[in-house]
């Protein structure tokens, strides 16, 4: 099957390439380099182009005869989007219509799209199921909502096929230290809370403390990197059954900020800096994935299953890489 990774050079989107490539899938990346990196996939994967360049897609889409879109391209930070949302709406939305006329005129029929717990309405208890009220709270979150709908509009007018794979929280490094995160500027928590203890930032912001959670830190599903190139593996399969899915991709585990905190200086052996301050506009208390769904029909296990795990991983990539992918673009 032949391949196309919109955001392939990025963090999780590389993560699949990579696997991809060592059982021996054919893939083209298609990245315009702004937050991936080339030294982080295989060099001759990559075109380097922009979706808004829609003659350029369709030329790559064609010539490189792809049969299926993995869609991971866009920007991805809630706080950004709530500052400027018209990026979100730019670059997410209306890029993703970009590709999707080009997939429409080159008659590529399948789709996998890179979404997110975000889309589901906040909730303070439990996990969320695919069938959990939908209810996107801040313009990161509306625009993969979007994006989902008209994946979903193309498809039954098309009759394409797509799977929605909707991740939690990604984190964690190759098992071998050679790729992990290099978000710039970096917002997830992990590696701010790793950078924090090897002293390239003083201390981790605490975003609000008085969440209705047990220790009142926001709750998220973290989930590893690998674990979500594999659910991308099994989606190949089922795209090319032609059968479209909707899936929560986490491992049902909820921790607190602090929680994370408590395991990373575990992991890194000393006490790592924290203030608290007031909330984050966008945040939800709560994010845990009800993944059954996935598990059940595809038979897709998380092999990272404690957050120590992970973090081991990403504390091996960030002592080795302590300046991320020191190639630059
Ligand atoms: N990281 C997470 O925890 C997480 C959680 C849920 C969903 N997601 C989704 O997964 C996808 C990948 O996330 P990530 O963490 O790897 O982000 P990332 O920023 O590392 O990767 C995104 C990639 O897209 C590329 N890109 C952005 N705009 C582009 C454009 N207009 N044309 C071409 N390339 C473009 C960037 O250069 C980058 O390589 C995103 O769609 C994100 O919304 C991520």
């Amino acid at each position: 099957m032949r391949i196309l990774a919109t955001g392939g050079a990025g963090y999780v989107g590389s993560a699949m390439v990579r696997l991809l490539v060592s059982r021996g899938f054919e893939v083209t990346v298609y990245d315009n380099l702004s937050k991936g990196f080339r030294a982080a996939v295989p060099a001759d994967c990559l075109i380097e182009g922009d979706l808004a360049e829609g003659d350029k897609l369709r030329r790559v889409l064609k010539e490189h005869r792809i049969e299926v879109v993995a869609h991971f391209a866009g920007s991805i930070t809630v706080g950004e989007s709530m500052v400027n949302p018209r990026h979100y709406y730019r670059n997410n939305i209306g890029n993703s219509l970009v590709l999707l006329e080009a997939m429409q005129v080159s008659q590529v029929e399948k789709i996998i799209f890179s979404s997110t717990a975000t889309v589901y309405a906040p909730v303070s208890q439990g996990v969320l199921t695919e069938e959990s009220p939908l209810g996107p709270a801040n313009p990161y979150a509306v625009s993969k909502y979007t994006i989902e709908r008209m994946i979903e509009d193309f498809a039954a007018a098309n009759g394409w096929s797509y799977v929605l794979l909707r991740y939690f929280n990604a984190c964690g490094a190759s098992s071998d230290g050679r790729y992990g995160e290099a978000h710039d500027p970096e917002t997830h928590l992990i590696p701010q809370v790793l950078q924090a203890a090897l002293g390239q930032r003083e201390k981790i912001s605490i975003f609000g403390a008085d969440y209705d959670t047990p220790d009142g830190t926001c709750i998220r599903d973290y989930v590893h990197v690998d674990d979500l190139a594999e659910a991308h593996v099994l989606a190949l399969k089922a795209v090319e059954a032609g059968k479209s899915y909707t899936y929560n991709v986490g491992t049902g585990t909820g921790n607190s900020v602090l929680e994370v905190i408590r395991a990373a200086e575990e992991v890194v052996g000393g006490k790592i800096p924290t203030e608290i301050t007031g909330r984050r506009p966008g945040d939800t208390s709560r994010l845990v994935a009800g993944s059954e769904r996935i598990k059940r029909e595809w038979g897709w296990q998380p092999k990272y299953q404690t957050l120590t795990e992970i973090i081991e991983t990403a504390w091996r990539w960030h002592r080795e890489h302590p300046n991320g992918y020191q190639e630059k673009n």
